[in-house]
């Protein structure tokens, strides 16, 4: 059987690294950056993007499966007009709609835990929940939500907004807040999310959520869990054994 082909946009970036460490094999990978110095893997495909080019966007969704949508200004302090607007804004638009014109299956969209923030911190978020970004880093990632929707109601593309929380590693005895605790996700969670994302059964627009299976969770997994059969292997609190500091 011939392997699914992929378009990992900003693979050069964390989340993309883990990916494609894990899953070079499982998958006919091509990856594009903006800065594709830090990509050097000789069994992929490597591309030059940059995102706010919509001619660029559409030659490199040519002949690929599934959009793994993973560029974009990461920082919940970035300048919306200068950075976020055309990045993470723009960019995202380009690569819809040159998934539409490409006829792709599916595009997985990384979307943030930065996109529900504003909902009270008492309270778990679930998938069906709209999104409250209290910065415009998460309403960028409310609009790439927002697209993910449209673009599944009007066309074919199967759409997966994921919100994707804190990608970190925890060692045992550091202290972190109860926010981070509860929004972790380890590398190897992350990329079996995104993995279940790509290859399960799935049809139109569905948002899932990005945390381990941390004894609290900021945003709940049981949609997530049901639709994809995501099984995460790590629990923050086991991870840091009990030194969870109180937010600030
Ligand atoms: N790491 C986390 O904890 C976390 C949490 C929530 C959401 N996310 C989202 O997941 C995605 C990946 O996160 P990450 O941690 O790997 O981020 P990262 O900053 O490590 O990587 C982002 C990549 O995008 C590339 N990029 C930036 N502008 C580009 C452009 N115009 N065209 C093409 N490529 C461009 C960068 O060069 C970089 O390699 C991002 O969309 C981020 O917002 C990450």
């Amino acid at each position: 059987m011939s392997k699914r082909k992929l378009l990992v946009t900003g693979a050069a970036g964390r989340i993309g690294t883990a990916f494609i460490r894990a899953q070079r094999e499982r998958f006919d990978l091509r990856l594009a950056d903006i800065d594709i110095s830090r990509l050097s893997d000789s069994t992929c495909e490597i591309v030059k993007l940059d995102v706010t080019d919509a001619a660029s966007c559409l030659r490199a969704c040519e002949g690929v499966d599934t959009v793994l949508h993973l560029a974009a200004d990461a920082s919940p302090h970035a300048d919306f007009t200068t950075s976020l607007l055309p990045t993470n804004i723009i960019g995202t638009y380009n690569l819809f709609v040159a998934a539409k014109a490409q006829g792709c299956r599916r595009v997985v969209f990384a979307s943030s835990a930065q996109a529900i923030e504003g909902h009270p911190l008492d309270v778990q978020v679930q998938e069906d929940m709209p999104t409250r970004p209290k910065n415009l880093y998460g309403v960028s990632k409310a609009f790439g939500e927002a697209l993910a929707f449209f673009f599944a109601h009007e066309s074919n593309l199967t759409t997966v907004a994921v919100r994707i929380a804190n990608v970190a590693e925890f060692q045992a005895g550091e202290r972190h807040s109860a926010r981070d605790v509860a929004a972790f996700i380890s590398e190897r969670d992350v990329v079996h999310l995104l993995t279940r994302c790509v290859e399960a059964d799935l049809s139109g627009y569905n948002v899932v959520h990005g945390v381990s299976d941390n004894r609290y969770k900021r945003l709940a997994i049981d949609q997530t869990r049901k639709i994809l059969g995501y099984e995460p292997a790590d629990d923050s609190f086991v991870i840091l054994e009990g030194s969870v500091e109180n937010a600030g």
